[in-house]
């Protein structure tokens, strides 16, 4: 079943903690991303620990292996479900990450976190390839990295909902699909480019959807949210196959 991660992106620990209880009764997990991870790191990683709140830290991992290693050993605690890395770190890095993710969850006694890798962002076009030098679209550099990822022993990527559908095909169901740049119809895309709907996402196969202004911008995250799991629950029972 298609989880929704909900992007806990404002500047304060007291914004980031009152949307937490926004949307506590809710069947969700929360993204502890940049904003959050250099603002107020710990506050936000022990109030959601605390509550028992399932987490993806967001931290967009780029480093040599053994600095991002050492990082991953940081982040992991109960709780945290989901943490990634970017896949254009190269294999050896990804490595590192699963590793110290397996070594560090072993001496705390936890499930490690799933390792995801970053394909290509969502706000990078077909457009910015050209002019990052890069060869090939979005698309194609999304399959070859997600190769890569997988061969590094991540547990899935974290790609556009236009990728899904190949992802899946290429790799299989067990490798999971994490995607931003979710768009509920007629809300405003912001600075992504490749945006799909709620109900596409998840009839794509997606594993992890990640919403962050559509819900925390709206006067009531709460019912945004609802909105967004109603719609997604409605596409899954629709039975629309890929
Ligand atoms: O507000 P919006 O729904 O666009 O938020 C998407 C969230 O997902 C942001 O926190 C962004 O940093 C994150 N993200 C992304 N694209 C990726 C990886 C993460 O937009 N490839």
């Amino acid at each position: 079943m298609t989880q929704l991660i909900v992007a806990l992106d404002v500047p304060s620990a007291e914004e980031a903690e009152q949307l937490v209880e926004q949307l506590r009764e809710l069947d969700v997990l929360v993204k502890i991303g940049l904003e959050a991870l250099y603002g107020y790191p710990e506050r936000i990683l022990s109030y959601c620990e605390a509550r028992d709140v399932r987490m993806f830290v967001d931290a967009k991992l780029h480093d040599i292996p053994r600095t991002v290693g050492a990082a991953i050993k940081q982040l992991v605690r109960p709780n945290v479900h989901v943490i990634n890395v970017h896949a254009l770190g190269g294999l050896e890095m990804m490595r590192a990450a699963v590793d110290a993710s397996g070594e560090r969850s072993a001496e705390l006694g936890i499930t490690p976190p799933h390792i995801f890798a970053v394909t290509i962002l969502t706000s990078i076009g077909a457009e910015d390839f050209n002019e990052l030098g890069l060869q090939g679209g979005p698309g194609e550099n999304a399959i070859r990295l997600a190769a890569l990822a997988r061969d590094a022993g991540c547990s899935g990527v974290v790609c556009s909902a236009h990728e899904v559908r190949d992802l899946k095909r290429f790799f299989g169901d067990d490798f999971l699909t994490l995607t931003p740049g979710i768009r509920p119809t007629g809300s405003a895309h912001g600075d992504q480019k490749r945006v799909t709907t709620p109900a596409q996402a998840v009839a794509a196969g997606a594993d992890y959807l990640v919403v962050g202004r559509p819900i925390v911008e709206a006067p009531d995250a709460f019912a945004a949210a609802r909105a967004i799991l109603e719609e997604m629950s409605v596409e899954a029972s629709s039975g629309t196959t890929r």
